[in-house]
Order: structure tokens, then C-alpha cells, then sequence
């Protein structure tokens, strides 16, 4: 076994209840709710009193309706074309493009709709109100109609200060302006990231936010009190078994690591197949409420050079309250959803913390 990702199940309810705007927050739990568990993480959220979900997979939004029942909101903000399951479990379905309206504007009819904008992100979304303004034309010379109940859209770039997200910002709101003028008034709409709700708060006109990274105890950015951000997850691993180096020795693949003097090195069993990232690596672990450079990774083992306090009993910690992810997303690791997204939940093991 590779490890043992934990989740104290209390902590992370109470930073879905800190940080949420109350009534109004989709929780994100795309990629299995950020490798938290999609199962936990939406009953977790839904004890927080979260009511409205979304996701990119159809098949978790099923699983969700499934958990949830029929009162919960459930996003689908990937473009789908499984609309029969959409129907049958109720899943509100993005509108990307007029492409897509044009294929499927028979299938869409009777579904709740959310219009997405693509502004500077641009992963997808109308590009203009011109795209909404021909679909509207084409609706009309139709005598048809659609429920648009969603507008939406992501900033790429909420957690920069250099200028760029306030165009973002500033162009997301125009477009918001520019469908109401065109006479489509939806009840829903929701743009905002944790990047963005933590720096602006709800814009004026929204219903929601929709967030992921904060509601998972991560910064969105550094400027942020660790605080506000509990990270209720701790990643550790078991100590294989010590190698003792002289000076000049070498171990790992292409001797990743030589002995300057002689030393000792614990042997732990995790790697980067377990989903430890190779920039993560150039970092600290801590065993025994001390820290130990890492000096070696491998596919399923880790290298660390330790002294005479580590025992073979003791757990190595690669993320805990103070090894946080967020603080190795500020040395450049990688996205704090980076670092999560990578954790390979098949061979890590998993456990709640339940309180009781
Ligand atoms: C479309 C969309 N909305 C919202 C989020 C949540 O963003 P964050 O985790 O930064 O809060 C994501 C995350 O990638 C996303 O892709």
C-alpha cells in the first residue's frame, strides 16, 4: 500500500461552513470532489447545509441526485449529450456554443439550461452576445422556447494582480448586462471561483457562487491567513526500512542521491505512482514532529535522509496541518488541485476521522 490519505471529517464540515456563502454556494466536486471523495465530500458539504452541486461527469451528478434526493441543484458544466439521463435525474445541463445549440435544440427542450460565457478563460462558452442574440433569433423564428435558468461563466485568472482579472471581471459583468437587455433574465447565475468570492465577494445580481479549492481548506491564493483555510487532510506513509550510506554511496535510479558523508536514509513506501508529485519531492517531510529532507522518489517508494530519532515505527508526513498544500502551491509545486488532482486514489489508502 502506497500511503494513507486522511480526512478529518469535523474539519472539513467546519471549513465548508466557514467559508460558504450560506444559501447561496455550488459546491464544486469535479474529480472526486478534488480527490477528496465524491461520496464524503457531498455528504460532508450537505451537512455544512450546501444544497447545489456541480461537476463535469454525468456520471456523478448521478450518484449525487442518487445521495441528495430530488431537492439538490446539480450542474452538469461539461456539455453533455446524455440527455436522457439529464431528464431522468432532473441534471442541469450547459449551453456552450451555438454549434451545440444548433445540433441539439430538440433535446434541450424541457431541460434547465445554463448559458456560459467563455471570456479570457475560454475553455468554452459563447463567445459574444451575438452567439446568444442568434439563438434567440432562432428560437423566435421557431415560435420555440428554452428554459434558460442559468447563466455562468470561470475566471482563469481571479488568483492574479496584475490587472488581467479585472478585465475578466470587467467583461463577464458587460455580458451579464447584455443578456438581461436581450430580455433573458435567469434565475441563477454564477461565475465566481474562491479566487474571486474571497477578493470581491458576491457580485451585485448574482445568486451563487461556485467554489471549489477554499471549501477544500486550500488557499486561493497566498495572501490569505491559514486560518480561514482548515485543510483537513493529512498524507503519510510508513517507513520501510533504513539504509545506512557511507560517504560517496549512491542510491536510487541514476544515483538520484550520493552520499556527501556518511548518513542514513529511511526507505518510505510511497512514490510518485501514489501520486507524489516529483516538484513535491524537492521539499521537507516531517517525521516525529521534525522535518527531513526528501532526497530520492521513485514509482512506489520515497528516499529520506533522516538521523538516529526516526525509528521504523514512525509515520513520514508528506501533507498535515503544517506541511500545507497550499504552501507548496507558493513554492511552485504545482495548483493546489494540482497536487490533490495527482493523489492516486486506487492505491493510497483511505481513512475518516470521525468524531465521536
Ligand atoms: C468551471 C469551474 N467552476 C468553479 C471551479 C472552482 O474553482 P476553485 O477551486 O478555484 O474555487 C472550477 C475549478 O477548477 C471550475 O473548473
Amino acid at each position: 500500500m502506497g500511503g494513507t490519505f486522511q480526512i478529518d471529517e469535523a474539519q472539513f464540515i467546519k471549513q465548508a461552513e466557514q467559508f460558504q456563502l450560506a444559501g447561496r454556494t455550488i459546491a464544486v466536486v469535479k474529480n472526486n470532489a478534488y480527490n477528496y471523495g465524491l461520496e464524503f465530500a457531498v455528504k460532508a458539504f450537505a451537512i455544512s447545509g450546501i444544497r447545489e452541486f456541480a461537476t463535469t461527469s454525468v456520471d456523478d451528478a448521478v450518484k449525487i441526485r442518487q445521495m441528495c434526493g430530488p431537492n439538490a441543484d446539480i450542474i452538469l458544466m461539461n456539455p453533455t449529450t446524455d440527455f436522457k439521463r439529464a431528464r431522468m435525474f432532473n441534471l442541469d445541463v450547459t449551453l456552450p456554443s451555438p454549434g451545440y445549440y444548433d445540433t441539439y435544440k430538440e433535446e434541450l427542450k424541457g431541460l434547465n439550461i445554463h448559458i456560459e460565457y467563455a471570456g479570457l478563460f475560454n475553455r468554452s462558452g459563447l463567445s459574444d452576445i451575438d452567439e446568444l442574440g442568434y439563438i434567440l433569433d432562432d428560437l423566435k423564428a421557431r415560435n420555440a422556447s428554452l428554459n434558460f435558468r442559468g447563466l455562468w461563466t470561470h475566471f482563469g485568472y481571479s488568483d492574479a494582480f496584475d490587472g488581467i482579472y479585472e478585465t475578466e471581471r470587467a467583461n463577464w459583468l458587460e455580458f451579464v448586462r447584455d443578456v438581461k437587455a436581450l430580455g433573458v433574465e435567469p434565475e441563477m447565475i454564477h461565475a465566481q471561483n474562491s479566487a474571486s468570492y474571497v477578493r470581491d465577494g458576491i457580485f451585485d445580481g448574482h445568486s451563487h457562487v461556485r467554489l471549489g479549492i477554499g471549501l477544500y481548506g486550500s488557499k486561493p491564493y497566498a495572501d490569505l491567513d491559514d486560518k480561514d483555510f482548515i485543510q483537513s487532510s493529512v498524507l503519510s506513509a510508513p517507513i520501510i526500512q533504513f539504509r545506512e550510506l557511507t560517504a560517496g554511496m549512491t542510491l536510487g535510479y541514476g544515483a538520484a542521491f550520493k552520499a556527501d558523508s556518511d548518513c542514513r536514509i529511511a526507505i518510505v513506501d510511497i512514490g510518485y505512482g501514489d501520486g507524489v508529485l516529483r516538484r513535491r519531492a524537492g521539499y521537507e517531510c516531517e517525521i516525529g514532529g521534525k522535518f527531513y529532507p526528501i532526497v530520492a522518489l521513485m514509482m512506489s517508494h520515497m528516499a529520506v535522509l533522516v538521523d538516529d530519532n526516526v525509528t521504523a515505527d514512525m509515520n513520514v508526513y508528506l501533507y498535515n496541518k503544517k506541511l500545507r498544500i497550499d504552501k507548496y502551491t507558493q513554492l511552485g509545486v504545482g495548483a493546489n488541485s494540482e497536487q490533490l488532482g495527482a493523489l492516486n486514489y486506487q492505491s493510497l489508502g483511505r481513512e475518516i476521522i470521525y468524531d465521536v
